[in-house]
């Protein structure tokens, strides 16, 4: 099977954030031919459509590039007020554009996310599913991979030790990596 190249990141900015380490097991459980690179969103300056030219500020032209050159796209996702995080959806405005050519246009993308509290980031899921459609992403959305009580499924060093979610988590990756497959992303990318 072709090498399946994944971006992740994550929309907290914060040290400890259950959703970065939710990436990092993402890259221990993926099947043998994917790779997730994970991209922190912290240079990312907040959306002003002044700045929106060309290629834009630089790590905005990175994070663009970044998406781009990945066969899928890994978003670990975090709840603020039943809904995304406000760095989440500045970066994802800021990869939208510009209309009709936005990175993220067609591009197989699955989303995860953790949280403290007893229902995970369902609600989250939900708000990111209606952004990602709007930008005509082609989402994996089974399993969910929605991590509540986040607290009690991470150890010291930081490793999610939940064995159903790592399994699950694996299947969306699985689920993901055939998604590429289908749309020839791999190909495209070895053609770069
Ligand atoms: C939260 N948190 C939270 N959790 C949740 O399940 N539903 C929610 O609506 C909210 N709302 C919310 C708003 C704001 C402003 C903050 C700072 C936090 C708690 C949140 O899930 C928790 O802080 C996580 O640890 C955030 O994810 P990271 O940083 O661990 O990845």
């Amino acid at each position: 099977m072709a090498e399946q190249k994944i971006l992740g990141f994550a929309g907290s900015l914060r040290a400890g954030s259950y959703n970065r380490l939710l990436l990092r097991a993402a890259a221990e459980v993926a099947p043998h031919q994917m790779t997730i690179e994970t991209f922190d969103l912290t240079p990312i300056p907040l959306y002003n459509q002044d700045l929106d030219v060309g290629e834009g500020p630089q790590p905005v032209a990175r994070f663009r590039e970044a998406i781009d050159h990945a066969d899928g796209v890994l978003i670990a996702t975090p709840e603020y007020q039943h809904g995304i995080s406000g760095v989440l959806k500045n970066a994802l405005d800021w990869a939208s554009r510009p209309p009709g050519r936005s990175v993220l246009r067609g591009k197989p993308i699955a989303m995860m996310g953790a949280s403290p509290s007893p229902v995970g980031t369902a609600r989250a899921h939900m708000q990111l599913r209606e952004i990602l459609l709007y930008v005509q992403a082609q989402m994996v959305v089974v399993p969910e991979v929605l991590v509540a009580h986040a607290t009690e499924k991470f150890d010291d060093e930081g490793s999610f030790t939940d064995e159903v979610g790592r399994r699950f988590m694996r299947q969306l990756l699985e689920n993901l990596g055939e998604a590429i497959t289908a749309s020839g992303a791999e190909i495209i990318s070895t053609l770069r």
